[in-house]
């Protein structure tokens, strides 16, 4: 049989939250907090857009309508402008666009696996940084300096960061790019869960920087993670360099049809009334997780990462989310794949769905 690239042997295998194929036909989850997108769903205008997108033509492969939108929404012009059937597509771009085996990618983490599994596929050499505990917090300072020292090609930071929750300022971020603009590199600015950050940067989060990609995910804050819809803002000449490792109409006509109306006033109205009751939905269940004796770390969005610990009836992460999904079909990250072998990610949901958690965590945190 003949054998794939050599390198993509040694890449990590993909490890997410969310559904689980096989896991869930053995033990379906009722409540899925291992994936953090907004628990009250699309609004109805982006659901009703998605599902009026025609079948039975190809969609727009320059996807005119969405991207003027996005231009639009964003303050910036079109040609600065791209879309991604999901962020996790275009950070697969961004890699297959710019690294050759051998080169250099910086992943300051813990953080998305996705990342240095993009880039290992590439045959890229991966620069792990591990934040130091129990905050886990990457320092921009530091991830300047290694810019400046190793000028890797490309340079991964999430804001805010998953899986800790970590918001980054303006200014750390700036300094991040200006060592990258220095270094010959490019930052890749995920900026997925920047909605539901306490003090949201909006995307870009630095405009017409020439050394940042920014991407963005509309999958979290509208809830369209089986529709696949992102998109990317950077200079034209990164845009242009997207575009053509494109697969031609990757980016479907119902995901277009949905970020146009995600993006609208429609959209908005639904964002902005969601998000308050999701901010005080997550201070409660980060209290009420303090309660139970684990420990969350502090987070400035809208899912936490929470240290379990020996004393409790489960000693690592794998153990309590095996006991949650089959004694409460409560599903939630165990982040061993992150390198955090004793914490659990988990989203915030409704309240009534956030209480069936906590009564969970109880029942097996006791026992
Ligand atoms: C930080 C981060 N970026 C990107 C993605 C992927 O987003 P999308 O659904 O838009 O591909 C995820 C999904 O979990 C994520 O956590």
């Amino acid at each position: 049989v003949i054998a794939p690239r050599p390198h993509l042997q040694s890449a990590p295998p993909p490890v997410h939250g969310g559904p689980s194929g096989r896991e869930d036909e053995r033990l379906p989850a009722r409540i899925d907090f291992s994936s953090s997108v907004n628990p009250w769903g699309p609004a109805e205008a982006v659901r009703e857009a998605a599902l009026a997108a025609p079948l039975d033509r190809y969609p727009d492969p320059e996807g005119l309508l969405a991207r003027r939108a996005v231009a639009a929404a964003c303050g910036r012009p079109l040609a600065e402008v791209t879309l991604g059937a999901g962020a996790a597509e275009l950070l697969h771009f961004a890699c297959f666009a710019y690294l050759a085996p051998g080169d250099t990618v910086l992943v300051p983490g813990p953080t998305f696996g996705e990342y240095a599994r993009a880039a290992a596929l590439c045959g890229a050499r991966i620069l792990h940084g591990m934040a130091p505990g129990p905050t886990l917090r990457i320092d921009t300072a530091v991830v300047a300096a290694t810019v400046a020292e190793r000028r890797p090609r490309l340079v991964f930071l999430c804001a805010p960061n998953n899986p800790t929750g970590q918001a980054f300022r303006r200014g750390g971020l700036g300094r991040v790019a200006d060592a990258c603009h220095g270094a010959g590199s490019l930052l890749v600015l995920d900026q997925a869960y920047d909605a539901f950050a306490d003090e949201p940067l909006g995307t870009p989060a630095l405009p017409g920087h020439p050394a940042t990609l920014h991407l963005r995910s509309i999958t979290k804050d509208h809830a369209l993670a089986g529709v696949r819809a992102a998109y990317a803002v950077a200079p034209p000449a990164i845009i242009d360099t997207l575009d053509r490792v494109r697969p031609p109409w990757s980016v479907s006509a119902a995901a277009q049809a949905a970020t146009v109306a995600a993006l609208s006033p429609d959209g908005d109205a639904h964002l902005a009334a969601t998000l308050p009751q999701i901010r005080r939905e997550r201070e409660r269940l980060e209290d009420a997780i303090a309660d139970l004796g684990l420990r969350p770390v502090p987070t400035a969005t809208h899912f936490l990462l929470v240290e379990v610990g020996p004393r409790r009836g489960v000693a690592t992460a794998a153990l309590l989310r095996a006991r949650l999904l089959r004694d409460h079909g409560i599903k939630v990250r165990d982040c061993t794949s992150f390198g955090l072998p004793r914490h659990v990610r988990v989203a915030t949901r409704t309240p009534a769905q956030n209480d069936e958690l906590l009564r969970a965590l109880e029942a097996v945190c006791s026992t």
